[in-house]
């Protein structure tokens, strides 16, 4: 029997920080898709909270401008049928009157379920934890109320410990929503159902047969206006601490009993707890410099001109358990490279004897997992070239989700907006899980941060400082070149 659509009880959908470029890109396009679906209650309402003096009236406007851009071509009839729902409550993220405006007016309205969402800078975080809990919006009389917490989530092991303590003051942690949109990317799902819903992969997905793991995750993308922020994440805390582990978390964990939220994220944390950074000294750390016509890191506004940030790294990490012992995971991340592209690959052994009298060394099996852009997996495997004689030739079962399924794949924000609706945080982050991936950084930062080192340099467009080939190659190991080879 086909499962019933989802769809999210009466809720308004605050967001703090609704002009901003977070909510124009990712937010009110997946809330925008989420209602065309009906996945919306009819009566559920958008309510932006922010500083600037605008109406109603002038939100809406630029929320279709926004619309418009990220959500082309508008869907007319839809949006007609949402922008009266789309409010304004005018306030600072330190100002206790504000909140009591919005308490007041989210009181006027229907629907009785509310979710917060902190689409600002982290510094604004427990501004906002305190500003709600003192109008009383934490608590949950008629319905419920969930807060939902942006990425970066602290920038070390103690402000992320210092932020849960603070949130978990006024909300439970079944109200909080820490998100990382990598884990709603349809491969990253698919990756649990490949390992647990078939037979033919989990034994072979231990030491005994994988080589090595590793995770590309690069971008064409400079900062993009973000320079100042960038200037104090840099690509370790931009995605190394989130997106990059949470993908290591997924491969590695060991099969959860349940696919809920609290058996995956046990699972998770006990990856977590295991992860090391192999060897902090060899990890290679890189920034970019101006190339035909595209800016240097340093040269982009909000940057200082003598910056050591890193926008690359390449570095091994080890999982001292019984499964993977012995299996290097190499992670790689940078912006302003060559191509944009996130893969996970599982580098298999080659087999302990080859019968054939081959030209040259046999070449080992290769999974590869493609998380964007084109969403797919590919098992890469020796086969025979017809023709007389034994010559081998490499060969691909190559699935797509757009050539395999006549459906859209879901923006991973659609996802997760609706799982924080449904009261589902299996793709969320725990308390304890934040903190456990920050102590797998902290190596990485007190190496960068610590040193007068400077990074490797890259040009603009390129596929990264040499010193990350070096990293691999001095081991036997080469990165394999994205969606290409
Ligand atoms: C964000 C980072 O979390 O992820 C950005 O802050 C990065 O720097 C982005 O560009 C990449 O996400 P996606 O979904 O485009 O691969």
């Amino acid at each position: 029997m086909p499962r019933a659509p989802r769809k999210a009880p009466p809720t308004a959908f605050v967001i703090f920080g609704i002009t901003g470029d977070l909510a124009a890109r990712k937010l009110l396009p997946a809330l925008f898709q989420l209602h065309r679906q009906g996945a919306l209650d009819p009566s559920s309402l958008i309510v932006g909270y922010g500083r600037s003096p605008l109406s109603d009236e002038e939100l809406r406007e630029r929320l279709r401008a926004a619309l418009a851009d990220h959500a082309a071509p508008l869907d007319e009839a839809a949006w007609d049928s949402l922008r009266d729902r789309i409010h304004y409550v005018q306030g600072g993220y330190r100002d206790d009157a504000g909140y009591a405006r919005l308490a007041e007016r989210l009181a006027s309205w229907d629907p009785t379920h509310r979710v917060f969402y902190t689409a600002t800078p982290p510094e604004t975080y427990e501004a906002i934890v305190r500003g709600l809990a003192g109008a009383g919006l934490h608590r949950e009389d008629a319905g419920w109320s969930r807060l939902v917490i942006e990425k970066p989530f602290g920038d070390d092991v103690e402000s992320a410990r210092e932020l849960n303590r603070h949130v978990l003051e006024h909300f439970r942690e079944e109200q909080i929503y820490r998100i990382d949109h990598y884990l709603a990317k349809e491969t990253a799902q698919n990756l649990a159902v490949l390992r647990f819903a078939n037979s033919i992969f989990e034994p072979v997905w231990s030491n005994r047969y994988v080589d090595h793991v590793q995770i590309t995750m690069i971008e064409p993308m400079g900062v993009e206006g973000r320079g100042s922020f960038y200037e104090s994440a840099g690509v370790l805390r931009d995605v190394f601490q989130n997106h990059l582990l949470q993908l290591v978390a997924l491969v590695a964990m060991e099969p959860p009993a349940r696919y809920d939220a609290g058996s995956v994220r046990d699972e998770k944390v006990k990856v977590f707890s295991a992860l090391r950074c192999a060897r902090p000294e060899r990890a290679v750390f890189g920034q970019y410099t101006a190339q035909d016509g595209m800016l240097g890191y340093r040269q982009e506004e909000g940057v200082d001109p003598r910056s050591r940030q890193a926008t690359f790294a390449a570095v091994e990490l080890e999982l001292r358990n019984w499964r993977w012992s012995g299996v290097p995971f190499d992670l790689r991340s940078g912006k302003r490279l060559e191509t944009k592209a996130t893969e996970i690959v599982l580098q298999f052994k080659t087999p302990p004897h080859v019968p054939f009298d081959l030209p040259a060394p046999l070449r080992a099996d290769r999974l590869v997992l493609r998380i964007v852009p084109d969403e797919g997996i590919v098992l890469r495997f020796n086969g025979k070239r017809p023709g007389q004689g034994i010559d081998l030739d490499r060969i691909d079962l190559d699935f797509h989700y757009g050539r395999s399924f006549d459906r859209p794949v879901p923006d991973a924000y659609e996802t997760l907006l609706l799982d924080v609706m449904l009261g589902d945080a299996t793709l969320f982050m725990r308390a304890d899980e934040v903190e456990a991936q920050w102590r797998v950084v902290m190596p990485l930062l007190e190496r960068l941060e610590g040193s007068d080192t400077e990074p490797s340099y890259y040009p603009a467009g390129s596929m990264g400082p040499q010193a990350a080939y070096a990293l691999l190659e001095d081991e036997g190991r080469y990165w394999h070149r994205p969606a290409a080879d």
